[in-house]
């Protein structure tokens, strides 16, 4: 093996870049070139090349968004696309592909693995979905943004005893939304993985009301409905006035926390690894401490479960 592709693809997370110069630096440290797409498979497409060296990553470990850009690309989904992709590869000499993004990027680099072609995935997506990692890259700092924005809203909801509803990202998991409500002290949590009951929320307002609890804050993962649905949901059923915030995009943003630039940096050096050991259409993740090569597919075949004691404790410590 000789030369080494790069790129991210689907929704960008903080921690994205760090990867990156980890798998730039671990591969030039074995002797490999490193040739970046932009764009994501859209690049790939497109020839969108950026050959990357160990001065050109230097100063974006901390830094949030993707150096090399992201795409979610219709093209890459039709096996033509993958096809042409795999042409692409090959006219650019690259031997290995490493594919840092979410599930969706992963079905597209394991289509590239059906093929014939070596990858390797890196997940990396706030909503810390994927089967085969404890953690996805951004993940915890999405938490640490969605807290940090929460916190003060908690300001405002006390000062005028309100009712806030914040919708939080997450696409169908509730990991993100878990995490951030009990972080953050809330009372009440709504996750895709847990049937909604309305009723049984609005019995739950009224007691806190009853019991001189001046205001509640209620953290909708967007797998569930909108917060504005919520809203008047709330209102129609049980008379509630609640104001709304969604947090939506900024969730992705800024620089990787301490413990995402560390994952990203030992998955980055975990993914070249892999590369090195031939251990190809795998995913390396992190799981009980340990950096872990398991066949890509089970990112999403594999079920990751919420954990219910989190859950439990929304309630218990929300009262
Ligand atoms: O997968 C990451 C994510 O931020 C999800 O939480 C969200 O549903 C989705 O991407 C939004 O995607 P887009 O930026 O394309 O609207």
């Amino acid at each position: 093996m000789k030369r080494v592709g790069i790129l991210t693809s689907g929704g960008d997370a903080p921690g994205m870049n760090a990867a990156i110069r980890a798998v730039t630096r671990s591969a030039i440290y074995n002797s490999l070139e490193v040739i970046g797409f932009r764009r994501g498979y859209e690049g790939l497409l497109d020839g969108d090349v950026v050959p990357l060296s160990v001065s050109s990553v230097g100063g974006i470990i901390h830094r949030g968004g993707t150096m090399l850009r992201t795409a979610r690309s219709e093209r890459f989904i039709k096996p033509e696309g993958v096809r042409e992709g795999l042409q692409r590869l090959k006219e650019y000499d690259i031997d290995a592909l490493v594919v840092i993004g979410g599930d969706g990027s992963f079905r597209g680099a394991y289509d590239l693995h059906k093929l014939g072609f070596p990858v390797v995935g890196i997940p990396g997506t706030i909503d810390n979905d994927m089967a085969g990692t404890d953690c996805t890259i951004g993940f915890d700092t999405a938490c640490n943004t969605a807290l940090q924005c929460i916190e003060k809203l908690r300001d405002t909801a006390s000062s005028h005893e309100r009712l806030f509803l914040v919708e939080v990202m997450g696409r169908n998991a509730g990991f993100l939304a878990l995490e951030a409500a009990v972080a953050a002290g809330a009372e009440h949590v709504l996750i895709p993985e847990v049937p909604f009951d309305m009723d049984a929320l609005c019995k739950k307002l009224h007691y806190a009301r009853e019991r001189g609890k001046s205001h509640s804050l209620i953290i909708v993962a967007e797998g569930v409905m909108s917060a504005s649905e919520l809203q008047s949901r709330l209102k129609d059923t049980g008379g509630f006035d609640a104001r709304i915030i969604v947090l939506g995009h900024i969730q992705r943003g800024g620089s990787p926390s301490s413990f995402d630039a560390v994952l990203a940096s030992r998955l980055g050096g975990g993914a070249v690894d892999a590369l090195l050991k031939g251990e190809f259409g795998t995913m390396v993740g992190r799981i009980a401490g340990q950096i872990v090569a398991s066949p890509i597919q089970a990112s999403w075949e594999d079920k990751k479960n919420l954990d219910s004691d989190m859950l439990a404790l929304v309630d218990i410590l929300g009262i």
